[in-house]
């Protein structure tokens, strides 16, 4: 059967001011940062970008698409490269959800500011209807593939988000596609009614044309940037690698709107879709599930 899925008109904005998402009361909006822990400049000029949005829109939940701390990873090294550059988000009571990169050491599992319950992947439902699933895409074995399917067959009709370091689609001259990793999961994603998948790897931002019914993102640019390394494809439907950038979003009933915004505040790409039809049989596991 094939399954409906439509992408409202995307503006491209060029004017500087930062023009709201819908913003409606009892939405769930969280934002979005990959590659990000540099404690570089450019990191902390992001995280007071994003404090000083958190102030319009106001969102409880960031997720992490992974390289979360290059480098060294001593205490120290979390003060500088995440608890710093995020100070105005954690002292508003922010929770970030991070998944792991190639750049992370294992032991990440266990900060808590974190919040992995010490798991290299987990999933975790910030309000009721939105089932967000941290995958470790560093290696993804025959354990984490059965508790994938296992965990999206529980989720029922919930908005179904998976996030990851690397991506399975991206027009990178750096690192591009993660084939594998497309063939071990995209098959599920699809199977279970998947509607986005977020990562990052790629130090831009990219929106995928979705593929199988799933829109895809690559937001892997929000302490480092590649000038010039997305290098645009069939895949791509927008793209920005000229500075460093995050995303917005909000899910309001069947609709996802986003926005990816640059360092300095600029809206690059917006837009919003809607929900995937939930495949029959994951509401009939789901209910069974229940009984
Ligand atoms: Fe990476």
């Amino acid at each position: 059967m094939r399954r409906a899925f439509s992408l409202l008109p995307v503006l491209w904005l060029t004017c500087s001011a930062w023009a709201q998402l819908p913003n409606q009361p009892g939405s769930f909006r969280f934002a979005v940062i990959g590659d990000s822990g540099t404690g570089g400049r450019s990191q902390y000029e992001v995280g007071a970008r994003l404090a000083d949005m958190q102030k319009k829109f106001p969102f409880q939940t960031v997720v992490m698409l992974g390289d979360n701390i290059y480098g060294g990873q001593t205490p120290k090294d979390f003060q500088k490269k995440f608890e710093w550059p995020y100070v105005g988000l954690l002292n508003s009571g922010v929770k970030f959800y991070a998944s792991l990169g190639n750049h992370d050491s294992d032991a990440q599992q266990s900060y808590k500011l974190f919040n992995m319950g010490r798991r290299r992947y987990y999933s975790f439902t910030p309000q009721e209807g939105v089932h967000f699933f941290a995958l470790d895409s560093n290696r993804v074995d025959q354990a984490q593939l059965a508790w994938l399917e296992e965990e999206l067959a529980k989720s029922g009709g919930d908005w179904k988000i998976v996030y990851m370091h690397h991506p399975l689609y991206s027009s990178g001259g750096r690192h591009g596609s993660s084939l594998a990793l497309r063939k071990a999961l995209e098959p599920l994603l699809v199977k279970y009614g998947v509607a986005m998948a977020l990562a990052g790897h790629d130090h831009f931002y990219e929106r995928i044309t979705p593929q199988m019914g799933i829109c895809h993102f690559v937001i892997g640019g929000s302490a480092k940037v590649r000038v010039g390394d997305c290098l645009g494809s069939e895949l791509t439907a927008k793209s920005f690698d000229r500075d460093n950038s995050f995303a917005l979003m909000e899910i309001n009933g069947d609709t996802l709107h986003f926005q990816a915004i640059s360092r300095t505040g600029k809206v690059v790409d917006e837009g919003s879709f809607q929900r995937p039809p939930v495949p029959e049989r994951v509401t009939s596991t789901a209910s069974k599930a229940a009984r």
